[in-house]
């Protein structure tokens, strides 16, 4: 029976993949205004404004590919159950071959329907579901892009002051985690940067940051960028028995 290994990944695991932190100096949250491109009320405000800013997020990720610690964690998988819950919309964690990924904050390349957020779609895949008058760019919508019903859809993104709905299967792997890791997070957005709160007593707990913050004394960091923190990480986990 294989250990469970949970990792909690922030936007620091995607930052050698070229794609920008949001708290880090430049960082996302620097160059835009978050109330206004990532809230709900912002989306209320100005749709056009919110379609924009994730259309160009949308076209600088899939020039971005997985790096060196979006693959090792995939390698751990040959020993343990690996289950990652990330905090990132990208698919860089899905494009590097991780079987389990939960997304808490939503996923940038789909878009879902306004009246029925059941029905989600994936942008700029075979089949295209999304249309809008005037753009044949598969990866942009607009407030006038409509599915297969008609519908006016919008980013499939959890934005600031709205629920984060996989949070409790998220606190439900954190709770039975055999290994708990948390790589490249600031730790400063909740309900994310609490599932360290439900590890049980006595699990393993590792942090990856070269800038880390705050945590208890029985996190073992390693304050290292991801793709070097990782590597030592896959060391430590490694089994004695494994080549
Ligand atoms: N490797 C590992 N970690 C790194 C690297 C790197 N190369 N570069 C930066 N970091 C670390 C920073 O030290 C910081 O702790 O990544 C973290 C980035 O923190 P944030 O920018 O706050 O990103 P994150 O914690 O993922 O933000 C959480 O906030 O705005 C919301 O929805 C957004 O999901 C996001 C959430």
């Amino acid at each position: 029976m294989k250990k469970r290994l949970v990792i909690s990944t922030g936007a620091g695991i995607s930052a050698e993949s070229g794609i920008s932190t949001f708290r880090d100096a430049g960082g996302l949250w620097e160059n835009y205004p978050v109330m206004d491109v990532c809230s709900a009320d912002g989306f209320a405000r100005n749709p056009a404004l919110v379609h924009k800013f994730y259309n160009e997020r949308r076209k600088s990720l899939v020039d971005c590919q997985p790096n060196a610690a979006h693959k090792a964690l995939v390698e751990l998988e040959k020993w343990y159950d690996v289950y990652v819950i990330t905090q990132n919309v990208d698919d860089l964690h899905e494009r590097a071959g991780s079987g389990n990924v939960l997304h808490l904050h939503g996923e940038l390349m789909k878009v879902r329907s306004l009246r029925h957020p059941e029905r989600t779609y994936t942008l700029g895949g075979e089949e295209v579901a999304i249309t809008t008058p005037g753009i044949d760019d598969p990866l942009v919508t607009t407030p006038e892009s409509r599915d297969p019903y008609g519908d006016p859809v919008r980013p499939h993104i959890v934005f600031f002051q709205e629920a984060v709905p996989n949070i409790e299967p998220a606190i439900d792997l954190a709770a039975k985690a055999d290994i708990f890791v948390v790589i490249g997070t600031s730790l400063v957005v909740y309900p994310a940067a609490g599932l360290l709160h439900y590890v049980r007593p006595g699990v393993p707990v590792y942090y990856i940051d070269p800038n880390p913050a705050a945590v208890p004394d029985y996190v073992t960091v390693i304050p290292e960028k991801a793709t070097a923190g990782v590597q030592k990480l896959v060391e430590l986990l490694r089994p004695k028995s494994a080549v």
